[in-house]
């Protein structure tokens, strides 16, 4: 498990946590909170950007700073993912975003594309998948290729809620990926769905 692995521990987290797993919660609070967990799990996947050296002139000297170097790019996956694009833009503004489109069959579990908005040249430095929810791992997986199509070498998966099952799959199928997520619950269901989990992060998000 540990293995590129980053599960987030944090009272605010859990604090959130807690109130998106209730089913009583509405749709406006699930996104509320939604967001703030996107805040703290982003921070915490962009610990480590690569970064240079930046002469700066406050009022009063001028002193050397950091600032982020290259270009960084989140693209989450539809539809869930677009609630984790505003923390994304509000911590950093100079992001790119890039939309891919998938759900997953009900039948089958396995992903299906409707949309795809990346390009296949300029990859920026550093890629953010940006979910709600990892499961079979199976979009995850989908959604990694295309950001190594685009050529992206620095990929970088960030769900909220994630299952064993999921993070397994992507140490086997994506090595080189680093997984962030703000809990990691006990197990898939028959339907493929998280337990304990959080139902299904499309629906509560939009009111479906
Ligand atoms: C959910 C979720 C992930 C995917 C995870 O999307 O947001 O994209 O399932 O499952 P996996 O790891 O087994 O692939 P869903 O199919 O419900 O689509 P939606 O976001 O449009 O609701």
């Amino acid at each position: 498990m540990s293995q590129n692995v980053t599960i987030l521990e944090h009272a605010v987290v859990d604090h959130h946590l807690t109130h998106i797993r209730a089913e009583g919660t509405s749709s406006g609070e699930f996104r509320r909170r939604m967001k703030a967990l996107g805040g703290l799990l982003i921070g915490e996947a962009t610990r480590e950007l690569p970064s240079r050296h930046t002469d700066v002139t406050t009022p009063l000297e001028t002193m050397q700073c950091r600032d982020i170097a290259g270009r960084i790019a989140a693209v989450p996956i539809l539809r869930a993912g677009l609630v984790l694009v505003e923390p994304f833009l509000e911590l950093i503004p100079e992001g790119e975003v890039r939309h891919l489109g998938m759900y997953r069959d009900e039948a089958t579990a396995e992903p299906v594309h409707y949309y795809n908005k990346l390009p296949d040249d300029n990859p920026p430095t550093v890629g953010l998948v940006l979910d709600p929810m990892l499961a079979t791992g199976g979009s995850a997986v989908e959604a990694i290729r295309a950001l190594e199509r685009w050529g992206i070498c620095d990929i970088r998966m960030l769900a909220v809620i994630a299952a064993p099952e999921g993070i397994a799959r992507l140490q086997q199928d994506c090595p080189d990926v680093a997984i962030f997520c703000c809990a990691c619950d006990r197990e898939l269901n028959d339907q493929k769905f998280i337990l304990p989990g959080l139902g299904d992060a499309g629906d509560r998000i939009f009111g479906t």
